[in-house]
């Protein structure tokens, strides 16, 4: 197979890593890549919102099968055209990519089939919408339509708060497109569990749980970012959980999309709160791979990455074959001080051998760039994915702790209680 991953992150890097070591993969290209990625893949020069001039590459070099990984371009359509052209694409299609590209069809979806996850009501007037917040009362959720790269979502604690959001988003136009309607949910107490499942547009097969941190310091405290570490498995998701996950949200949500006429195939990344009662909640849907929580899968995945993405695209996933390692994994984000505000770019990290080489360790480039010496340079917010697989968790981050200590960025910060929640300090 020949193989296109579509994107520059840290989450790329390692569906690049994983395929490069599928002995089905032939040859490995990557769009755009970034200066981890050119380790395992040959980087073309095209930005993944490129959807036109993606497919003629493929169509040039090939290609057999496309790995989309963010958001932007299946919303975009980017799988649609690549079938359309005859070539296998990893990712749905832009009617199914809206169960992340738009939380009102999403709800709406749940609604009608019964899957649980918080009471909720969608606006486009403000008027209406201030009246349903009043009725509720605070805490109470309010979350733009469409995609808002993550900060469409406001968890309000007081009614003032909540007022806030509504007018950032409905009246000055906060998020653009994506906040011309919101949708007000229900608040949900409960701890949170990422689940990974592959589609093949009628079988739905679990993938694995993990738990990631979106707050940019220790202790959950400071601005929500993309995610700053995550580790795999999640104790919390326990096999009966998983089983409930499957039975009660995932499988229902790939009946009624393919009964509604828009059959998901990809990854389904379901963000679940499990209540304190252990009920298992749908909060959001992603038609992506999480990242960092991608790079953390990759390391565990033991089967041939390349022939089960194939498979998911081919409407053949039933039979295939998912295959785990036993240890745990972890990453820990290495992000440029200040982020995610503004920072510095360009500054050059040093010791990312000496990192990589320690037991257990693998290193992701999320944001960074090749310096014209060959040295690497910070180019992003999130920089690096340190990552470390370990018998056991604690080995995992003790692995990981050690390696990040090696590297020698000065303008970079991290947090140092990644996996709290799963360890004792
Ligand atoms: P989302 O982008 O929809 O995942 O929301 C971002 C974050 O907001 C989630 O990871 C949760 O921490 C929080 N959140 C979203 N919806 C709810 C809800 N209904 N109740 C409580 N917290 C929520
Ligand atoms: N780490 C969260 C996300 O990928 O959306």
């Amino acid at each position: 197979m020949r193989i296109l991953v579509i994107g520059g992150g840290g989450r790329e890097h390692a569906l690049c890593w994983a395929l490069a070591r599928s002995s089905s993969c032939t040859a490995l290209y990557c769009a755009p890549g970034n200066a981890g990625t050119k380790a395992c893949a040959e980087s073309v020069a095209i930005a993944a919102e490129r959807v036109e001039e993606l497919v003629d590459y493929a169509r040039k070099q090939a290609i057999d099968l496309v790995v989309i990984g963010p958001e932007a371009p299946l919303v975009a359509g980017l799988a649609d055209r690549l079938k359309a052209a005859g070539i296998a694409a990893f990712g749905p299609s832009a009617s199914a990519a809206r169960l992340e590209g738009s939380k009102a069809f999403m709800k709406d979806l749940c609604a009608r089939h019964g899957i649980p996850t918080a009471a909720y009501g969608r606006f486009t007037d403000l008027e209406e919408a201030r009246a349903h917040l009043h009725r509720q009362g605070a805490p109470i959720v309010v979350k733009a339509d469409g995609l808002a790269a993550g900060k469409g979502v406001t968890v309000a604690m007081t009614l003032e708060e909540a007022e806030t959001a509504l007018e950032e988003t409905l009246v000055s136009g906060r998020f653009g497109d994506a906040g011309g309607e919101v949708v007000i949910e229900e608040y949900l107490e409960g701890e949170e569990v990422s689940f990974f499942a592959l589609c093949d547009g009628t079988t739905a097969r679990p993938l694995a749980s993990a738990q990631d941190h979106k707050r940019a310091y220790d202790g959950e405290a400071g601005p929500n970012t993309g995610g700053m570490g995550a580790y795999s498995p999640a104790p919390l998701m326990t096999d009966a959980l998983q089983a409930r996950v499957m039975a009660e949200i995932i499988e229902p949500t790939i009946a009624a999309m393919a009964a509604e006429g828009y059959p998901y195939q990809g990854v389904l990344y379901a963000g679940l709160m499990v209540t304190p009662e252990g009920e298992p909640r749908l909060l959001e849907y992603n038609v992506r791979f999480g990242d960092p929580e991608c790079q953390i899968l990759m390391l565990r995945l033991e089967s041939d990455l390349a022939e089960l993405l194939m498979a998911t695209a081919q409407d053949r996933l039933a039979n295939a074959e998912i295959r785990w390692r036993p240890e745990s994994a972890i990453t820990v984000v290495l992000a440029a001080r200040g982020y995610p505000g503004s920072y510095a770019k360009g500054e050059t990290i040093r010791g990312l051998d000496a990192a990589a080489a320690m037991e257990g360790v693998t290193l992701f480039h999320a944001g960074t760039s090749e310096g014209p010496d060959g040295s690497v340079l910070s180019a992003g917010g999130r920089v690096l994915n340190v990552c470390a697989l370990g018998a056991d968790l604690a080995t995992a981050r003790n692995r990981a702790y050690a390696a990040i200590a090696r590297i020698d960025w000065p303008g970079g910060y991290y947090r140092r209680d990644i996996a709290w929640r799963a360890l004792d300090w």
